[in-house]
């Protein structure tokens, strides 16, 4: 195994104040975003979606890493140079989703489980050899009436486990994401139930498959009440919540967390992560971050529309949000920063 690279890699996309941009939609989830504000749902204009994210101006000052998706990875700008040399270019280190997204899980209703596995060992030689130094792997889990069951958790866990010992086997770190799907009219606490139920099967499985936990990063939700709920949390609830779940979970040698947004809108995931550091600064074992993909891309892609003369204020906006989640990470957020350097949206085609 090569632990030192893993290590260097892991410590690295942990770094200062940085965090991650999920840049990885798979074409039918990118697809289906475009659809809903409205841009054209071709293989052009996820290309040219994906550049106007890579070429924004000082990317390299918010983010660490930037997962992409097989499709994205040999992708280039309009100019010719790859997506991922411009981001190496940045400083950002490449990343690559290598799950297949997820199916129904044989007799297990309601639940899900991923594909991906077959064939990974020779991905992942692929796209190290490409430039990927780390990926991502997402399992789901629902909450409903009957769910999630056991039978579930842990067959999605050992399934985590199986491609982190994968990914690290070929100098790759993975992002282990186990999210607890905010879906439903949960409660927060039986969100934090669950999702302290996950993280301790996964950690139990990562070591049963002898994964080095210096060279992963956890990428989890945040504990919140389900989207439906009638009993919506405060800030600091919410905080309290996801870190005391992550502290009687997450090993000290894990060297960083990396939260999905989940759905969350974007100011509140920010104040969430805010609201953490503020609460528990010098005192977690791990470095806390973000790697969101909805709360920091969709105000830009609300912005772009597809149309060229948008990209300089969606980049605006990408950059603007990115940084907003540095703040976040130091703990020196505030919602009135938010109200800054509106950008100016032209909507006629
Ligand atoms: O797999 C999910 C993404 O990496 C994170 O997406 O921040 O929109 O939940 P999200």
């Amino acid at each position: 195994m090569k632990t030192e690279e893993l290590i260097n890699t892991a410590t690295a996309l942990m770094a200062g104040d940085k965090g991650l941009l999920a840049m990885d939609e798979s074409t039918g989830t990118c697809n289906k975003r475009f659809e809903e504000v409205g841009i054209p749902q071709t293989v052009e204009y996820r290309r040219a979606y994906r550049e106007l994210i890579v070429t924004t101006p000082d990317l390299g000052t918010c983010l660490s890493g930037a997962i992409l998706y097989d499709e994205t990875i040999y992708q280039s700008t309009k100019k010719g140079d790859l997506f991922i040399d411009v981001l190496k270019k940045a400083g950002i280190i490449p990343g690559i989703k290598v799950d297949e997204g997820t199916v129904n899980m044989a007799n297990f209703p309601g639940e899900k489980i991923t594909e991906g596995l077959d064939g990974l060992r020779q991905r992942l030689e692929k796209y190290y050899d490409q430039g990927a130094r780390f990926a991502k792997w997402r399992a789901v889990i629902t909450i409903g009436e009957e769910t999630p069951t056991k039978g579930s958790i842990e067959a999605n866990m050992h399934e985590l486990a199986r491609y982190a010992a994968l990914c690290q086997e070929n100098g790759i770190v993975p992002i282990v994401e186990p999210e607890v799907l905010m879906d439903g009219d949960h409660s927060i606490k039986k969100c934090q139930k669950v999702t302290e139920k996950v993280l301790k099967m996964l950690f139990k499985q990562l070591e049963k498959q002898k994964v080095d936990l210096r060279g992963i990063i956890l990428k989890p939700n945040m504990v919140l009440p389900g989207l439906k709920s009638p009993k919506q949390a405060s800030i600091d609830k919410v905080a309290k919540a996801t870190v005391s779940t992550l502290l009687k979970c997450v090993p000290p040698t894990v060297p960083g967390i990396a939260f999905l947004s989940g759905g969350q809108p974007a100011e509140l995931a920010t104040a969430h992560l805010n609201a953490m550091h503020v609460k528990y600064k010098g005192k977690l074992p791990w470095a806390l971050t973000f790697s969101f993909a909805r709360a920091i891309q969709q105000p830009a892609m609300e912005t772009w529309k597809g149309l060229d003369k948008n990209v300089k204020a969606a980049q605006k906006l990408l950059y603007e949000r990115a940084s907003l989640d540095n703040a976040a990470r130091r703990g020196e957020y505030t919602p009135d920063m938010e109200q800054a350097n509106k950008p100016l949206i032209l909507t006629e085609k």
